[in-house]
């Protein structure tokens, strides 16, 4: 029995128009489902499954359906498209993949959705706050604000999500509640991890072992940094399908709740661990394609690009990807000017995993990221070169691996 407020029964009983409840109607399944006993007001949503690639034409009339009188009540924002939005023909998209990209966009705009088009929205967005609930859909954004920002959401799916953002509410259940938050496995890295792409291998690993669990990290080397547990984030969410992690001294729960590793069972990922992970995300011999910002990238790596390309031309096709309001803080910075001097690309609202980079004829890439290393293998059947970004930066420099 799912108990609704007067708001929440006016919507399921249509009297606030179609939209409402059809969406209504989706959240009160998930929680009649998951057993949720009352639904939540939420402060924003975040609506995943933007893609022409993944929405297709049925996807897109289910759209202009609800937005005949669908509306979000707060604010929402929208995941990566499948193209850069302004300068796709730059980048080889055809003109009726194109044509349907955008028409998926302005049928979100009319639904009030607001087209950030990024997976990171707590940077340029909609910063989470402790405690806060939120129904997000994109995997690596959902572990990103539960866990370094103390936010509350479940992996909500496109739908859910849109569901979400059109009613104001999502089912009370899962990592809403305090009982699903404490972590079930403790995990003691013992390598030294230097970089984005050791963090991603190490969330690679964890991944597949913890699955839904929530993982506790205890790191030797204090070496975390916000940019390195995105990429820790988007790798436990790629591999296995955590939407909650706590690292030890630093994530907000794990210093005010202080957990008790003792209590938990335990593994280790040590210098084997590590190097196995990198060998497994890492089976392509020389990339036709470079491409970093998985996730969407910060102010501070495109600076740090920046400085890696200063004076150089690139020899290889080399994308950044990143929100669009990301480019433009980069060029306020002044590093945009010498990137695109350098000939590399701003791939502006998409990313290199959900553009049909299938179609644009690349076979191999190379990446700093343990997710986009991940779905490219596997989703989209591509070879990938692993290492981290200053090893990308050179293999686009210097034109081989
Ligand atoms: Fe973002 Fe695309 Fe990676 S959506 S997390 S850049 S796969």
């Amino acid at each position: 029995m799912v108990f609704l407020t007067k708001e929440e029964e006016a919507m399921l009983s249509g009297r606030e128009g179609h939209a409402a409840k059809k969406s209504m109607e989706i959240i009160v399944a998930l929680a009649k489902i998951f057993g949720a006993e009352k639904l939540i007001g939420i402060s924003s949503a975040q609506v995943s499954g933007v893609s022409y690639k993944n929405v297709g034409d049925e996807g897109l009339e289910f759209l202009r359906v609800l937005s005949k009188d669908g509306k979000a009540r707060v604010s929402s924002y929208l995941n990566p498209a499948g193209m850069d939005l302004e300068n796709w023909r730059d980048f080889g998209i055809s003109e009726s993949f194109a044509k349907k990209q955008l028409e998926v966009i302005e049928v979100f705009k009319k639904l009030g959705i607001v087209p950030t088009c990024t997976c990171a929205p707590y940077l340029v967005a909609d910063i989470p706050k402790f405690g806060q609930h939120l129904a997000w859909g994109e995997s690596s954004a959902v572990a990103v604000a539960n866990s370094i920002f103390g936010a509350r959401t479940n992996r909500e799916s496109g739908i859910s999500a849109l569901a979400s953002a059109l009613t104001g509410k999502t089912a009370y259940y899962g990592y809403h509640l305090d009982e699903n938050r404490k972590p079930t496995l403790t995990v003691e890295v013992e390598a030294h991890l230097a970089g984005e792409d050791d963090f991603g291998a190490l969330g690679y690993h964890v991944g597949k072992i913890v699955k839904s669990g929530v993982p506790y990290f205890r790191l030797k080397k204090k070496t975390a940094t916000v940019d390195r547990l995105r990429s820790l984030a988007a790798a436990l969410a790629s591999s296995g399908s955590v939407a909650l992690f706590h690292v030890e001294g630093f994530t907000p729960e794990a210093k005010i709740r202080g957990f008790e590793a003792g209590k938990m069972e335990k593994i280790s990922f040590g210098q084997e661990e590590l190097d196995s992970a990198k060998r497994e995300l890492s089976d392509g011999a020389e990339p036709d394609l470079v491409c970093v910002g998985c996730p969407h990238a910060s102010l501070e790596e495109i600076g740090k690009i920046a400085k890696l390309l200063l004076g150089k031309k690139v020899k290889k096709e080399f994308w950044i990807c990143c929100s669009r309001s990301m480019m433009k803080a980069a060029e306020v910075a002044g590093y945009a000017k010498t990137i695109e001097d350098a000939g590399a690309k701003f791939a502006c609202d998409t990313c290199m995993v959900v553009c049909p980079i299938e179609e644009l004829g690349y076979r191999t890439i190379a990446t700093n990221s343990a997710k986009a290393s991940n779905y490219s293998r596997n989703l989209n059947g591509l070879k990938v070169c692993y290492g981290p970004l200053e090893r990308c930066v050179s293999a686009a420099v210097e034109g081989k691996w």
